[in-house]
């Protein structure tokens, strides 16, 4: 089977792909199968690269993938042509059965790829178009979840043309102040690795947090600051999907922010199982299915959750169609303490592909 990689990407999550791709890469059994590395850069221009770059992250395991570009490496999407012909470099086809998008938020994880892989005819593994795009904005996740009577953190959603209206703005800051109380937690509304997350503890806050949240999106969420544990679950499937075991996230900053995500080793460490009771367990795997086939999601997806410290209350935070996928990442380890291993995983969501 020949697999293509695509990598990188225009999106705030851009590094955060090169990490995810480089261990999917990898991990991939070399043989019984092809992989075709396409790395897209920031602009969001697709690069054929070379074989020594798949050789290298194989050979060494600290090896990162990047995004080599040249004008004889650009690859062009043949809207028809199906697996064998889709996908073109130079004049010739690029010999490929499934795409792996290891794409994390915008043009990647939101249906956009999803889109050019079904005009081309090409199986791609995760989410489809719609389901891709509903798990992208946490206003619409949460309002098809609400109406399956899934527990939410309540929210209010925002976007920039009323914001900017300083009457329309004073409005929504007291609707806040009513309905939500301080502190408040504002996000972009199609963001993820917190890029843009922040907590606002008065009127003044909101706005500046407001302000930097809508430099990654035009709506953004609301919502009240939950003192938190923060408990993730993987799940995989199309039809009966499974959930596995769930662990949990203990940041060592105030919450699970872009930094203890991705810079500093100390921010966070990972509990898997995570320490919860056999019912609550129990629990956060049926809602975690449950979620997931309310968005009619297949192939993978991280489903974060939130335990309300004060009380034990169990809310669903959000859901990721394209989980952070390095070997130390949660949602690859949580598959492994259920008994799967890396590239098991991995192929099992390839023969999950949709054609
Ligand atoms: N959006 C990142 C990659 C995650 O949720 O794991
Ligand atoms: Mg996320």
């Amino acid at each position: 089977m020949n697999i293509a990689v695509l990598y990188g990407g225009k999106s705030g999550e851009h590094e955060v792909s090169l990490r995810s791709a480089s261990a999917i890469a990898r991990h991939i059994p070399a043989e019984a199968n092809g992989v075709v590395l396409i790395g897209i850069t920031k602009n969001g221009a697709w690069h054929l690269q070379s074989g020594e770059a798949l050789q290298k992250v194989r050979s060494d395991h600290s090896a990162l993938l990047t995004v080599e570009e040249s004008p004889e490496t650009l690859v062009s999407v043949v809207p028809g042509a199906g697996g064998a012909g889709a996908l073109r470099c130079a004049g010739k086809a690029i010999p490929v059965d499934v795409v792996f998008p290891v794409l994390h938020g915008t043009f990647g994880e939101d249906g956009t790829v999803q889109g050019l892989c079904e005009m081309a005819d090409l199986p791609y593994v995760g989410g489809g178009v719609m389901a891709s795009a509903v798990a992208m904005d946490k206003e619409k996740t949460k309002i098809l979840w609400q109406a399956a009577g899934l527990p939410v953190v309540p929210f209010i959603a925002v976007k920039y043309a009323h914001w900017v209206n300083e009457a329309e703005r004073r409005l929504l800051v007291q609707k806040a102040d009513k309905e939500l109380g301080w502190p408040m937690f504002v996000k972009p509304a199609c963001a993820g690795s917190s890029v843009g997350a922040a907590r606002a503890s008065n009127a003044e806050e909101l706005e500046k947090r407001a302000g930097e949240a809508f430099a990654w999106d035009d709506k953004i969420i609301i919502e009240p600051f939950i003192p938190a544990r923060e408990i993730e679950c993987s799940v995989t499937g199309n039809e009966a999907p499974v959930a596995y075991t769930p662990g949990e996230i203990i940041p060592t900053h105030e919450f699970y922010d872009y930094d203890a995500k991705y810079n500093d080793p100390d921010g966070a460490s990972l509990k898997i199982p995570a320490d919860l009771s056999d019912q609550t367990t129990k629990k956060v795997r049926q809602i975690a299915v449950e979620a997931y086939k309310t968005l009619d999601l297949s192939g993978l997806s991280r489903v974060d959750f939130f335990i309300d410290k004060r009380n034990d209350a169990l809310y669903l935070n959000e859901i990721n169609t394209i989980p952070g996928f390095t070997s130390i990442s949660m949602f690859a380890k949580m598959c492994e303490a259920s008994g799967l291993p890396y590239p098991d995983l991995v192929m099992k969501l390839v023969h999950l592909a949709k054609a």
